[in-house]
């Protein structure tokens, strides 16, 4: 579903990820982890066009992406949610879930799916983004990526600022997603979660892959974990 494929991307002249390579198949949870500013950011903006890259080559659903527009690549059937959430602040709730919506080759789901999942959101729904606790807003920027119809969503450190019953609701999630053969690129600090939800991991250091492999061999084994992820 998604490939890339030696990505090197840059702010400026500051070059910040050195040829990263992954994969994620259909139905299948990557989890990106890593020290803070090891590029985990970049690569989903890299793979989104907001930070293009520069070398390498990024593939989507059989097409190449590397340089389309950003508004393509969300057309093509990526959904991001991003670490700052990034709802509209003056618009209600329904109006931010309805503008989400797009023709999608993938199937969209619909706001009841999201209710379900997502039981105090339906209660939200007249109330305007800003007022919103993080929690609440990040129960709309998940949403708003399903309703979208995403045959791969990129999650930027989903659980971060959740109470613990938000962050099962986020992780059940993206079960759910795999259960349907969509892709998830799981960019997470909480690393026993993303252990326990992820099929594979890549480990990034300084714009690099470190280290990539089974999730089951890094949850297993502590001295490799330790060493890598010092957790
Ligand atoms: N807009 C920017 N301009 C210049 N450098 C940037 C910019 N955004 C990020 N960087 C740098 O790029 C590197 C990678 O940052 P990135 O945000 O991708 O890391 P990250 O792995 O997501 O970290 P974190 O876990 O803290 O979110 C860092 O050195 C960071 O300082
Ligand atoms: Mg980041």
């Amino acid at each position: 579903m998604l490939e890339l494929d030696a990505v090197h991307s840059f702010y400026g002249d500051t070059q910040v990820l050195f040829g990263v390579s992954l994969s994620i198949a259909a139905g299948e949870v990557v989890a990106l982890l890593g020290p803070n500013g090891a590029g985990k950011t970049t690569t989903l903006r890299a793979i989104l066009g907001l930070t293009p890259a520069r070398h390498g080559e990024i593939r989507f659903d059989g097409r190449v992406i590397t340089h389309a527009a950003t508004h393509d690549i969300a057309r093509a059937g990526i959904g991001w949610v991003p670490d700052d959430r990034r709802v509209f602040p003056s618009l209600t709730v329904a109006r931010n879930l309805a503008i989400a919506r797009k023709p999608s080759r993938f199937r969209a789901w619909s706001e009841a799916e999201c209710f379900e999942i997502f039981s105090a959101l339906g209660q939200l729904m007249q109330r305007e983004c800003e007022n919103l606790s993080g929690g609440e807003m990040q129960m709309v920027a998940i949403s708003r990526a399903l309703l979208g119809g995403p045959g791969l969503v990129l999650f930027d450190e989903p659980s971060q600022g959740l109470a613990p019953k938000l962050v099962q609701d986020v992780m059940n999630t993206i079960g759910r997603l795999k259960g349907e053969g969509i892709a998830v690129l799981l960019v997470e600090q909480n690393v026993h979660s993303a252990l326990a939800v992820a099929d594979r991991v890549v480990v990034m250091d300084h714009g690099t892959v470190a280290h990539a492999g089974p999730a089951r061999e890094l949850h297993e084994d502590d001295a490799m974990r330790m060493r890598l992820l010092g957790v």
